[in-house]
This record gives structure tokens, sequence and C-alpha cells, in this order.
């Protein structure tokens, strides 16, 4: 469903590249984890799948198209088919639990009636009916980033795209929140691509794995043969970083 190929990105006035040489695939309904220390570049990649970045060569295929050849309406229609998430949540905090999920149904020009019945089914979804009418600074973490994720799935997107999303909370909500990416995996059949540092949250959710270190993917595969057979040292450190 995505294939990044071959992909260099360098930022202006950064000596090193960001990304040396990415070459990954996801496939529909996987749940992909990408993980690597600070610095290794996985904001970057997860950037370049929504076209946020553009690579400096190399190329996404998102269904087999190069999502670099795209016009501005191909561009938009891309980005209400990817949802995305962030650490610190990224919610408008003058604007109620609903209104935050209705903004990008608003921005589709969706009428008011519907976006209300749709709002209300997304709240539905996340766990989230009784808090419609609060404000963020209102939310726990992980309240907060389940109206994210109903945001992020307002526009019906078939992949989602997850960044460090569960960095900023504790460990309860971080299992919560990891639960429900997994239920709208397997209900929705929802594409997943996870960013994370950390191998607690690869282990809890996903199928396959790359590891990115210094701009590279230096491992990559199913989770399982991952933790039972780490080859590359990086893998291996941050292995010996869990707690069993
Ligand atoms: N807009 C930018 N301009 C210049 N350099 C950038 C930009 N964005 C990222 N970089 C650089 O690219 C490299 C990779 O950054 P990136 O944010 O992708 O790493 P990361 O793996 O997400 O790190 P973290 O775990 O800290 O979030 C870093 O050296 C960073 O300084
Ligand atoms: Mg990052």
């Amino acid at each position: 469903m995505i294939a990044l190929v071959d992909i260099h990105k360098r930022f202006e006035g950064n000596g090193t590249a960001a990304l040396d040489g990415v070459t990954l695939s996801v496939t529909r309904g996987e749940v992909f984890g990408v993980i690597g220390p600070s610095g290794a570049g996985k904001s970057t990649l997860i950037r370049l799948i929504n076209a946020l970045e553009r690579p400096s060569s190399g190329h996404v295929e998102i269904e087999g198209i190069d999502i670099g050849t795209l016009p501005a309406a191909g561009l938009r229609t891309l980005r209400r088919r990817i949802g995305m998430i962030f650490q610190n949540f990224g919610l408008l905090s003058s604007r109620t639990v609903a209104d935050n999920v209705a903004f990008p149904l608003k921005l589709a020009g969706v009428p008011a009636t519907e976006r209300a019945v749709r709002v209300a089914a997304l709240l539905d979804r996340v766990g989230l009916a009784e808090h419609a009418a609060k404000y963020p600074a209102q939310l726990s973490g992980g309240q907060k980033q389940r109206v994210g994720i109903a945001r992020a799935l307002a526009t019906g997107p078939d992949v989602l795209l997850c960044d460090e999303a569960t960095s900023a909370l504790d460990p309860e909500s971080t299992r919560s929140v990891l639960a429900l990416l997994r239920e709208l995996n397997q209900d929705l059949g929802l594409t997943i691509v996870l960013i994370t540092h950390e191998m607690d949250v690869v282990r809890a959710v996903c199928d396959r794995v790359a590891v990115l270190e210094r701009g590279k993917v230096v491992e990559t595969g199913t989770v399982d043969a991952v933790f039972a057979a780490a080859r590359h040292p990086a893998t291996r450190q941050m292995l010996a970083g869990l707690h069993a």
C-alpha cells in the first residue's frame, strides 16, 4: 500500500542526510512500526508519507502512485486518506472536543447536520461520547490522544500515521491508546504506521517493524523475528533497554 523507494532526504544547512537510502513497504491492513533513537529520521520518514516533506531523491508510492507527481487537488485527496496523530496531540485549546473532531469535516465542506452525526459516531468510537462538550484542558493525556485519533479518522482515512503518539502518556494511558489503535486496525482494516523510540510499544501493537539508525533502515522484519533474533547492534541495544 505504501512504498518508500530509495529515499534520500537532506535539509538545507544540515551536513548529514536525515534519510540516507531508505526503502521499505507497508502492506494494507498491517500495523507497521518504525523504531529508532532520537534524530534517526523517524519523523522525517513519516512526514514523507503524507507529503508534508518532499524527498531530495527517491519517491513515495501510495497504491502504486508516485505522490510526488500529484497535482494540488490530488494531494488534498491524499491527505484525507491519510490521518495523522502527534505526541502533543495538536488540539485547538479554544474549541470543544466535538469542534476539534469536526474541524477536518468543516474544511472538507461537510454540512453542519451531517458533521454533527459523524462527530458523535467518531467520539463514540473512541470512547469519549460523554466528553463532547469539554475543552482539551479538562481531559487526561490519554483522552486528548483519543480526540486526536477521532479527528484523524474524521475524513475516513485508510492509513493512520502515528508520530510518538504515546510518548507523552503514562503507562496506563499508553496501554489503552495502543489497544484502541489495535481495535481500529482490526475493525476498520486501518493501516497504521507507528513511530516510536520504545520497543515496548512495538511489541504491544506492531505486526512488522523497521529499525532506523542515522537515516538508514538497519533491520526489518516481523516483530516476532526481530525480537527473537535481532541482528543489528542498534536493535540489540533497544531490546536491552526493555524490562522483560
Ligand atoms: N526542518 C528541518 N530542518 C533541518 N533539519 C531537520 C529538519 N527536520 C529534521 N531535521 C534533522 O533531520 C534529522 C532527523 O530528524 P527527525 O526529526 O526525523 O528525527 P526523529 O527520529 O524523529 O527524532 P526524535 O526521536 O527526536 O523525534 C535530525 O538530524 C534533525 O535535526
Ligand atoms: Mg521525531
